[in-house]
């Protein structure tokens, strides 16, 4: 089957999909502490989740990240984990992953390796526990580290990501990085980006630039630029004193739009064909309307990233609406 171009002719090989809006933690950079969530029917069921993904990997993606919300408070999600083993089986997928917070994986580790998981990337911004509860309002540090420990322990690779936020975690910077080099872990730091209506909290005031960081890394550190590797949009250094890679993803200071490679699509099954812009096909009807049928799913699709942006539209320093996304990142993915 012809494989998926965009009109700047980037190759749409790499797939996020959210299956659900929900979580077990209230991150005050992500979400309300009283968020509502949608009601079961809105959520594409498991099967056409796998209807969902195994068209996108006819068409060409080989990498499928399984995000949320937190993907594994998703019940039976293990289910829809094996079903895609399948695709790494045929050798048509390259890679299966997701992104969690971490607090399931205790339990999920085994069961993710075994569905042929090898890497994940865990959140978590802070390793001073008091800390944790505070940023993520719920959540328990511990069970997280435990949840690590059982990935690594299982054989999954386990990457940290942490969000850069300023009078949070500055002083964290170089404890972070020592932590993760000792348990040979890559680090990913993210700039926050302005998604979804949180209430108080103004991200312009949390908002710690990484080129800023990265001078700082540069001080105690040694850093040699790596080329661009996962398919994903971190630029990454290597830190010759530790060996490990350390990643910035910086949509906000930096275009990497050129070489984009992705698409989304929400729980509710939206195909967002850029995370900074609110241009979206509905394939959940395409699914829901022709349960007989991937044809009608397989045109939309193709429709849809006809019109994949050049690039996004995040902009702090407009502060109008235009300049954020009213989308929560738990409903797109991330
Ligand atoms: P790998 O490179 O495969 O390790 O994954 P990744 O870094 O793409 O995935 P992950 O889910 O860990 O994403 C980390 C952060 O990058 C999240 O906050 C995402 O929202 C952000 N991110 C991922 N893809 C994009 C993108 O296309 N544009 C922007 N602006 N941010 C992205
Ligand atoms: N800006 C930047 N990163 C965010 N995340 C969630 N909300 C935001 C935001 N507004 C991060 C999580 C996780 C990843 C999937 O997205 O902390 O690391
Ligand atoms: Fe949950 Fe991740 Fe959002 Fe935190 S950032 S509330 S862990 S979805």
């Amino acid at each position: 089957m012809e494989k998926l171009i965009d009109p700047f002719a980037r190759p749409i090989s790499y797939l996020r999909v959210s299956v659900t809006d929900r979580c077990d933690f209230r991150c005050v950079y992500c979400m309300s502490e009283n968020m509502t969530f949608l009601p079961k029917k809105e959520l594409l069921t498991l099967e056409e989740l796998d209807r969902l993904c195994s068209a996108f990997v006819r068409m060409g993606v080989e990498k499928l990240r399984i995000t949320g919300g937190e993907p594994l408070v998703r019940r039976d999600i293990m289910t829809f984990f094996r079903s895609m083993s399948r695709h790494l089986d045929s050798g048509a997928l390259k890679e299966l992953t997701l992104t969690t917070n971490g607090s399931q994986l205790e339990k999920f580790a085994q069961p993710l390796y075994d569905a042929g998981v090898r890497r994940v990337n865990v959140s978590a911004d802070t390793l001073d526990p008091d800390k944790f509860h505070q940023i993520t309002r719920w959540g328990r540090l511990a069970q997280v580290l435990r949840g690590i420990d059982a990935a690594q322990a299982a054989g999954i690779r386990v990457k940290l990501n942490a969000v850069a936020l300023k009078g949070f975690n500055e002083d964290e910077l170089f404890a972070i990085t020592e932590w993760c080099a000792s348990r040979d872990m890559d680090l990913t730091w993210i700039e926050v980006m302005p998604m979804g209506d949180i209430g108080n909290e103004d991200r312009l005031d949390q908002y710690w630039k990484l080129s800023d960081l990265r001078t700082r890394l540069a001080e105690q550190y040694t850093l040699t630029d790596l080329p661009l590797s996962t398919g994903g949009p971190a630029r990454y250094v290597r830190l010759e004193e530790t060996g490990q890679k350390v990643g910035f993803i910086t949509p906000l200071t930096h275009n990497f739009c050129e070489s984009c490679n992705r698409v989304r699509v929400t729980c509710t099954g939206e195909l967002f064909m850029c995370l900074g812009q609110e241009d979206n096909a509905d394939l959940r009807s395409a699914l829901r309307n022709h349960p007989g049928s991937d044809a009608p799913l397989e045109t939309a699709i193709r429709n849809a990233i006809e019109h994949k942006p050049k690039g996004h539209d995040f902009d702090y320093s407009r502060q109008t609406v235009d300049g954020r996304v009213s989308r929560h990142m738990s409903h797109t993915g991330g």
